[in-house]
């Protein structure tokens, strides 16, 4: 498929990742005007009239369908974004390959291990360029903290903290969307909050050889959604019907990297206390890092040799990092978790039109597959477990 610089996009599921990619396609000519870039919203797929309307009549997507098969044969559609829920992503990946259209998928791209890689196989197979949404990895001040360690600047990586520690599950009476059922959703934390936190190590410190993790369910059951709404930061009433909650709070693990760095890897998404703490502490033998997304636009460094004085030192963001000058002029004019996404999709949409590798790519979803599927051998054995890759 040859693309000129405008690209046209078919999007499925316009919940609050689907108006998120939305607004970041529209965002990528008034940011990136260098580009020369114009995403075109041609179609939108979702199975809520009320959200389809909102995307024709507010985000100006040409069309729209309660049905996703429609976008598959349309010649005016060369990317297809997928921000369905999870358990949906296989099916709609593999059609949307079969179809050779370039796909974004959300992350952890298959809801199980299995299904990432047999995604990964369709996009492989089809040649066609996958992108996913490990938007963490774009903040600016981590690309620093990558910079200062492939620089050398921490010395030889030793110890890595990684969690992501999210509010969303920790009020009782928040629905029991669909993140919380297996029928929906095979895992819970694992796969929603846990997968950032894996792609984040793996971005920074590389693979993961073995893992011994645990699991629990904190809140055991939630009140039934409405037809309609059910995101997950709905919430029911006490007199509302209850449902089960089928899969995990919580995920810890300690992690074995291939480079001989020992860390840990923990998510939950009902803890009191952090509200969006997608975060990591990092040491090395010269220095150390850590940066949390709640302060995207600060990083704590230590760096003795070139310090005045000992003890972490504050970084703060502004237009001299990574993209940010595109979004804000000067020092410690700040960035949100939306201008990640306008990053993430522009950065995709350059790859789609040959100016750069995808990654993270679906390569990226399936290493943070293997991992997970190791946590989930031990959760089960009780025992440290390989990693093992799950490539088809
Ligand atoms: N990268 C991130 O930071 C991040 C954050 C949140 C969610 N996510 C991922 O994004 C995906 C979507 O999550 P969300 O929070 O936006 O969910 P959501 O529930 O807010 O939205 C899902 C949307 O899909 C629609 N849908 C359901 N069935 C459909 C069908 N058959 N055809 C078309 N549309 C259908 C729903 O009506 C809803 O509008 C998940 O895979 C999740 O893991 C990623």
């Amino acid at each position: 498929m040859t693309l000129g610089r405008r690209i046209g996009i078919g999007l499925i599921g316009f919940g609050w990742m689907g108006q998120a990619h939305s607004r970041s396609y529209r965002n990528i000519p008034v940011y990136f005007p260098e580009a020369g870039i114009v995403p075109e919203l041609v179609a939108v797929a979702d199975t809520v009239p009320e959200r389809l309307d909102m995307a024709t009549d507010n985000f100006g997507f040409a069309s729209s369908t309660a049905s996703w098969h429609d976008l598959l044969d349309r010649s005016d559609i060369d990317v297809i974004d997928i921000t369905a829920p999870t358990a949906m992503h296989r099916e709609i990946a593999e059609a949307v390959a079969a179809a050779g259209k370039h796909v974004f998928c959300e992350k952890p791209v298959g809801d199980n291990p299995a299904a990432t890689a047999a995604i990964e196989k369709a996009a492989r197979d089809a040649g066609v360029v996958s992108g996913c949404g490990y938007n963490y990895r774009w903040a600016p001040m981590v690309q620093y903290a990558r910079a200062l360690i492939e620089g050398g600047r921490l010395g030889e990586l030793t110890h890595y903290r990684g969690r992501f520690f999210s509010m969303y599950g920790r009020d009782r009476l928040g629905v029991l969307s669909w993140r919380f059922m297996q029928e929906h959703s095979q895992f819970g934390s694992l796969a929603d909050i846990m997968s950032h936190a894996i792609d984040m190590a793996h971005f920074l410190v590389g693979p993961i050889n073995r893992v011994v993790a645990t699991r629990e369910i904190f809140i055991r059951e939630r009140p039934l959604p409405k037809p309609g709404k059910g995101t997950h930061y709905d919430r029911g009433a006490p007199e509302d019907p209850m449902g089960q909650v089928t899969n995990e709070d919580y995920v810890g693990a300690l992690v074995e990297f291939a480079n001989g760095v020992r860390g840990t890897l923990e998510a939950d998404r009902s803890i009191f206390g952090p509200q969006s703490q997608m975060a990591f502490e990092l040491n090395g033998s010269r220095g150390a890092a850590s940066w949390d997304h709640e302060k995207l636009n600060q990083l704590q460094l230590y760096l003795p040799e070139e310090q005045p004085t000992d003890g972490f030192v504050e970084v703060l963001s502004g237009g001299d990092y990574f993209h940010q000058g595109n979004f804000v002029p000067g020092g410690g004019n700040s960035i949100g978790y939306e201008d990640l996404k306008t990053i993430e999709a522009l950065e995709f949409l350059r790859a789609v039109l040959g100016e750069r590798e995808s990654n993270p790519s679906f390569d990226a979803a399936i290493d943070v597959a293997n991992v997970m599927d190791a946590m989930v051998r031990s959760w089960d054995s009780e025992k440290w477990e390989d990693v093992r890759d799950l490539r088809l």
